[in-house]
């Protein structure tokens, strides 16, 4: 079994092979996902909503980011690992350093952090000190509140022309990985084809470089709501193995997103 590296993300990219995701916080899911074949794994601050029942992810911090991300990679052989930053854990690049070093030391891969511009130095302190980095463009979760709700992004003209920009500064700053999430999807194949990166939607259309679900979501048992851009593979297939294989297949087919799971 090879091991998914940066480098391996970047062939399936060049060569049109759909990379798959889904988020995994404990040993026993991150074995099974693994050996299914999924080819990246995030330990997301969803956590904070799917794991502690919580209304957005703002209340998770390093630790139990650090503690989930050991519990994850005790499960991995194969896949490529990601730990998400809290909240707060990157707001200068100092801080961002000190806590990507916890979550790297954890058994992370990569560390993930939201937003664009604001970041570019800490992005590239971060490379310098031997962090890969993935940004996050798009609804960023951890701004709901500037958001006003879980809302679609770009939407409007202006808005489309700044992700993409601030998508090309990450890359220029150092990013090897960009999850776009809940973008329109004739934006999120723009940002995608203009990028040499990878990029990993959410609620972005199914022309990006792959797929990422929150597995409560993919298993349709998220405590809270379903959201719109996500299918319940449980339902349909009755068995957690099958569950995650149709998952895999829809993706690398380019069956899954369909329309009905994408913003226009
Ligand atoms: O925290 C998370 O699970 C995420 C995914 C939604 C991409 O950031």
């Amino acid at each position: 079994m090879k091991k998914v590296t940066i480098s391996t993300l970047l062939n399936m990219k060049q060569s049109q092979q759909k990379i798959t995701a889904l988020t995994a916080y404990d040993a026993s899911f991150a074995k099974l996902f693994d050996q299914q074949g999924v080819d990246v794994l995030l330990v997301g601050d969803s956590l904070g909503m799917v794991l502690k029942g919580e209304d957005d992810t703002l209340g998770v911090t390093v630790d139990e980011l650090a503690y989930h991300t050991r519990s994850t990679k005790a499960g991995v052989e194969r896949a490529f690992l990601i730990a998400d930053m809290p909240f707060m854990s990157y707001a200068s690049p100092e801080q961002a350093y000190q806590n990507a070093a916890l979550l790297m030391q954890a058994g992370a891969n990569m560390v993930k952090v939201e937003g664009g511009s604001w970041l570019l130095e800490t992005i590239e302190g971060l490379n310098q000190r031997s962090v890969p980095v993935c940004g996050h463009l798009g609804l960023t979760p951890q701004s709901v509140h500037v958001f006003g709700g879980f809302k679609v992004q770009g939407r409007e003209q202006a808005q489309a022309q700044a992700l993409l920009k601030q998508a090309q500064e990450l890359e220029q700053a150092g990013i090897q990985l960009l999850v776009l999430e809940c973008v329109p999807s004739d934006l999120a194949e723009q940002i995608s084809s203009e990028l040499n990166i990878p990029v990993i939607g959410i609620g972005a259309g199914v022309n990006t470089d792959g797929q990422i679900l929150v597995m409560h979501d993919m298993f349709g048992i998220s405590a809270n709501y379903m959201p719109k851009f996500s299918k319940n593979y449980l339902v349909e297939t009755g068995d957690i193995r099958k569950a995650v294989n149709a998952y895999i297949q829809d993706v690398q087919q380019g069956d899954f997103p369909t329309e009905q799971h994408s913003f226009n």
